[in-house]
């Protein structure tokens, strides 16, 4: 099986995948059960210089940090309570509850959020790029040298209004 084929929710154009896929298959707790994650790992992430894997705890009411990009893409498990990667409005756009396997692809962007509280263990394959506002992220990205697709995915949901969207793309590739 291809490795994106064994991921449910997938956002992404045929090229591309942004934000985060979870595994599909579910284990069968009455038996010793696995899952392997495929062949073309490779395709999905790309091992960097930094790999760092983190056991990250969100307090209640987790709603302000910015959106943020995996260069090399990121592994992630949802230990205890619930996050959501959120638009810039703080709208869900895909929700994790404890147990959920998620993966995002090199070079994705999102903007995990919680209202409940989680604990999240994750492993970002070639560290990870913060930026305090979309402008600032996307920036960040064009400078080492990210993939134009994953730029303009992040731009289309970082940024809905169109006008907006084609005014920051210009600044941002003209400068
Ligand atoms: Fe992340």
């Amino acid at each position: 099986m291809n490795f994106l084929e064994g991921f449910s929710k997938i956002t992404r154009t045929d090229t591309f995948v942004n934000s985060g896929v979870g595994l599909e298959q579910k284990l069968d707790p009455s038996k010793l059960d696995f899952a392997v994650l495929g062949d073309s790992f490779q395709d999905f992430f790309r091992q960097g210089a930094r790999i760092s894997p983190t056991l990250l705890s969100m307090p209640k009411g987790c709603l302000q940090q910015g959106p943020h990009c995996h260069p090399g893409g990121e592994f992630s498990y949802v230990v205890e309570g619930e996050y959501f990667d959120g638009d810039m409005e703080g709208g869900v756009i895909n929700t994790y509850p404890a147990g959920s396997v998620v993966f995002y692809s090199q070079g994705s962007t999102h903007r995990p959020l919680s209202k409940e509280g989680a604990t999240i263990l994750y492993i970002p394959f070639d560290g990870i790029l913060f930026g305090k506002d979309p402008e600032d992220l996307a920036r960040k990205m064009v400078k080492v040298g990210t993939a134009e697709e994953a730029v303009e995915y992040a731009l289309q949901w970082m940024v809905t209004d169109s006008g907006k969207r084609q005014e920051l793309r210009k600044t941002i590739l003209d400068s």
